[in-house]
């Protein structure tokens, strides 16, 4: 096992408005490219699991029979996701704490090893990509998925959200992480050594005015109250006033009616 760190600092933290962002995510909306190699009794590692949600539909594709071991950087996060389970009444999972370039499983533990908006956050994706092929056995599947800032799009043009846009991509990059990963997973993959890696990308789309609506006042929030805000402003990138205006033009924006609004992410189905 190879014992290198984490060096990056996670952006977002995990602040309400950012659990709110995914606590919204299902295997549907943000894991569709890898639901189809899931079968009963599988054994599954969702690595960076935060608050659970795709980590509860993973374990129940992969019921009877099957289990997940669920796994973040965050003990309180993992703690959260441990409590969202038991609620929903989901078994089969078991949880830690855990880097992803570090993981304390033997070699080839599981079926599936999967990470969904994880690797554009971490400080050596290609290290963390191979410590999930480690753990993965032979035959078996690692699935990852990672947004990409620079391909995001919106109508209608606002030029405050050029400026978040801007602005989080400088702060994600001086964090130690890649916001525009999603593009970059083929690479980072055939490094790691994968040689039969299939790629694809997907979409969310947030177009109705409910939809823009809590997208939009997540992102305000984000932006003047999550451990984002503090590093922003603490590394120096940005200012509290230029933080609110922000915060301002994310709410205008999501009022608009015509307000539509897509992240890209690549994926990427890794045979080990
Ligand atoms: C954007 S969230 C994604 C959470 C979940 N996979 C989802 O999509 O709902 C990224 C998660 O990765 C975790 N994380 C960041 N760096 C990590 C690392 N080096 N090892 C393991 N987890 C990490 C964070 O704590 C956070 O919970």
């Amino acid at each position: 096992m190879n014992a290198r760190k984490e060096t990056a600092v996670y952006t977002h933290g995990h602040h309400e408005s950012v659990l709110r962002s995914h606590r919204w995510r299902t295997a549907a909306n943000s894991a569709a490219y890898l639901t189809g190699e899931l079968r009963p009794g599988m054994s599954v590692l969702d690595v960076g699991c935060g608050p659970g949600t795709i980590t509860a539909d993973l374990a129940e594709l992969v019921a009877p029979g099957g289990r997940v071991t669920a796994v973040d950087a965050s003990g309180e996060v993992v703690a959260q996701a441990r409590a969202y389970l038991a609620e929903r009444g989901t078994g089969g999972v078991e949880f830690a704490t855990a880097d992803v370039h570090a993981l304390a499983f033997p070699d080839a533990s599981f079926d599936v090893v999967h990470a969904h908006q994880v690797l554009q956050h971490v400080g050596d994706p290609v290290q963390a990509l191979r410590e999930m092929r480690r753990v993965c056995r032979p035959g078996g599947t690692v699935a990852v998925r990672d947004a990409d800032y620079a391909a995001m799009i919106w109508y209608p043009a606002a030029p405050g959200l050029d400026t978040w846009l801007d602005l989080y991509r400088r702060v994600a990059r001086a964090n130690g992480g890649e916001p525009d990963a999603g593009r970059r997973l083929r690479a980072w993959a055939r490094e790691a050594g994968f040689t039969d890696v299939r790629s694809s990308a997907s979409a969310w789309c947030y177009a109705t005015a409910e939809e823009a609506a809590w997208w939009s006042s997540l992102w305000a929030d984000r932006t003047t109250a999550s451990a984002y805000a503090d590093t922003a402003v603490g590394g120096g990138h940005t200012t509290p006033a230029e933080l609110s205006d922000i915060a301002g033009a994310w709410r205008a924006w999501g009022a608009d009616p015509d307000a539509w609004f897509s992240v890209l992410h690549g994926e990427v189905l890794c045979r080990v």
